[in-house]
């Protein structure tokens, strides 16, 4: 057994575990006694029935038979009550420690920077923090607690055996050595078909994930038949997993069986010999109260394999959770500025900035904003437009160079202070499945329905909003399926104006919306702009005429600055965009 034990336990790993058991010490004391209490209880019965059927019964004494079994009743109701607060207490624990894991985790994930989402499939985070927790809570429910009783127990029961009759033990342990030689066979085979069961979950959890939020695609193109073949590929395979190790189980369940009939026939014959040749040495009651040891010996051992395994889960489990825990993708906050009031002023000095290593997607970017005002950034699809406002609020850092706001670096600001004072709309709208009230406060309990209201008025979308079912209360299906793409643009807008910032960061969606909502959307963008510094991602004629200034990138530079008038007069490269996006009768008419 100790080779398994040590396959299975690492013990900085559990110490690390057993962390967040702290809080939860009383339990896990309470679960620690009731476990050794078990493991004591056992051998009593037999012991009982033993001494009933030698002392009792041999002798015909009725009454003493009949006091013996109301004891046998009591104690079988004591164990039964021991039993339950035991599974009781033992889930609590692991239910509880778990709750506390899950939700440090998930705050972890929520501050890690966005660069660690780029990389990491949003599956796997889900898997963390559902399926790999879970398995987590079986260490203690009945991995860890449970096979230390088990062991407790099996120790117990020998040393009550050798105690009545070494002799007759050695007899019915003698086909033990088989037993753990089929345990650690079975126990390594079970294994290997579990990982490969996770595994196989894994995909298909990926697999369902992608294709169920990308199955309008699917419908599109008519690729129905196709996605449905290698979904019965993997369907296939995760079947296989589970019927390869079902069948190990229906191996070595029967094995257990013959070799604990192998015990019982040896007890039988030997007993039965001794009871011939010495009748005093070996009782009949003897051997029932060693035919019901036996049986408890072997249902531990017996789930003794599946129990490591389960402390073996366990402990992947955490260690794949720890892994997410110790990623350190933080943003840095060590920033101080907390002043009254923004007023806005940004200004970008010869700014570089690259997603990965060297790869510089801007290059050299200076211009300024004075408070108040507008300015639009334009430039060819890839050009750096969104990537320029993704360092604005510290999404990702910049590699060299400046960003001030109002003379202050982004990184002196405190963080959560900078974040809330910039609102960011961006170009494709996320909306929570909840209500439009909450799509908009994010929660913030400080934001009134007044204040949404007045808000949606200012961005025109309070007409819409009420002849919803439930007004405010609307509830938004996932992803805001239920709403139109101008509806949800509407709702985006009114969320950065309750949130009444110094700087507004808007990348303009290109959906098409209907005439009459792009009006509204235009007038809502105006509002929204009113009195505060803007940074556009401008796709509409109308927003970058208005702007004081207009930026055009391409290829992460500075191409040409000035107004929209300036800029067409310029002849350059502003007025072949210009030209192609709303002068070439029809690409893109707004
Ligand atoms: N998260 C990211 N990781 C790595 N590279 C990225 C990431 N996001 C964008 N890029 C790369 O940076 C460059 C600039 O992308 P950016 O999103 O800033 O373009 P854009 O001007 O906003 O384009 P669009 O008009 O299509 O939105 C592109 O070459 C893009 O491939
Ligand atoms: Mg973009």
């Amino acid at each position: 057994m100790s080779k398994i034990t040590g396959d299975a336990i690492n013990i900085g790993l559990l110490k690390r575990v057993f962390q967040y058991v702290k809080p939860y010490r009383g339990i896990f004391g309470w679960a620690v006694i009731l476990t050794v209490l078990l493991a004591l209880i056992a051998p009593v019965r037999p012991f009982l029935i033993q001494y009933t059927l030698d002392g009792y019964v041999m002798k015909g004494n009725y009454n003493g038979l009949l006091s013996m079994t109301v004891l046998m009743l009591a104690l079988l109701i004591l164990q039964v009550i021991i039993q339950f607060s035991h599974t009781l207490l033992t889930n609590t624990l692991g239910q509880s420690a778990v709750r506390d894991l899950r939700i440090h985790v998930f705050n972890h994930i929520s501050s890690l920077r966005l660069k660690y989402f780029d990389n990491t499939p949003i599956g796997q985070l889900i898997t963390r923090t559902v399926s790999d927790l879970e398995t987590i809570a079986e260490i203690f429910s009945e991995g860890l607690i449970s096979i230390i009783g088990d062991m407790l127990m099996v120790v117990v029961i020998i040393g009550v055996m050798v105690y009545k009759d070494w002799a007759l033990t050695l007899v019915v342990l003698l086909p033990m050595p088989l037993l753990m030689i089929a345990t650690s066979v079975f126990q390594r085979a079970i294994k290997s078909a579990f990982q490969q069961i996770r595994t196989e979950v894994a995909n298909l959890n990926t697999y369902l994930q992608e294709h169920i939020t990308g199955v309008s695609i699917i419908q599109y193109f008519a690729r129905e038949e196709q996605e449905y073949n290698k979904f019965v590929k993997i369907n296939s395979r995760y079947r296989d997993a589970n019927i390869r190790s079902n069948w190990y189980y229906s191996i070595f369940f029967p094995v257990v069986e013959i070799i604990s009939a192998m015990s019982m026939g040896l007890l039988v014959w030997y007993g039965a010999k001794s009871i011939l040749a010495k009748p005093l040495d070996v009782t009949p009651g003897t051997i029932a109260e060693f035919l019901l040891y036996i049986g408890m010996l072997f249902r531990p051992i017996r789930e003794l394999a599946d129990k490591f395994n389960t402390l073996q889960m366990g402990m992947v489990g955490a260690e794949r959770v720890f892994k997410v825990l110790d990623t350190n993708e933080i943003t840095e906050n060590r920033g101080t500025v907390v002043p009254k009031r923004i007023s806005g002023n940004i200004s970008f000095d010869q700014v570089w900035f690259a997603y990965n290593d060297d790869n510089y997607v801007l290059r050299d970017i200076s211009f300024e904003v004075e408070a108040g005002k507008t300015i639009a950034l334009v430039g060819a699809t890839g050009a750096g437009k969104s990537s320029t406002i993704n360092i604005l609020n510290r999404f990702y850092e910049i590699q060299k160079g400046e960003i001030r706001i109002d003379g202050v670096r982004v990184q002196d600001y405190e963080l959560n202070y900078l974040r809330g004072n910039i609102a960011t709309v961006l170009q494709d709208v996320f909306l929570f499945s909840d209500t439009i009230f909450n799509n908009i406060t994010l929660g913030n309990p400080d934001i009134t329905l007044d204040e949404v209201v007045e808000a949606a008025k200012k961005v025109g979308a309070h007409d819409f909003i009420e002849r919803l079912p439930g007004g405010y209360l609307y509830n938004v299906m996932e992803r805001g399926a239920t709403l139109s793409a101008g509806q949800g643009q509407l709702i985006s807008f009114i969320r950065a104006l309750v949130y009444n910032p110094a700087i507004l960061v808007l990348d303009e969606a290109t959906s098409s919306v209907d005439t009459e909502t792009e009006l509204l959307i235009q007038r809502a963008i105006e509002n929204l702009m009113k009195g505060r510094t803007s940074i556009v991602i401008a796709h509409r004629l109308s927003t970058i005429q208005k702007a004081d200034q207009i930026i055009v990138l391409d290829k992460g530079q500075i191409k040409e600055k000035g107004t929209h008038q300036e800029l067409l007069r310029l002849n350059g490269y502003y007025k072949k965009l210009y030209d192609l996006q709303f002068n070439s009768g029809g690409i893109s008419v707004r």
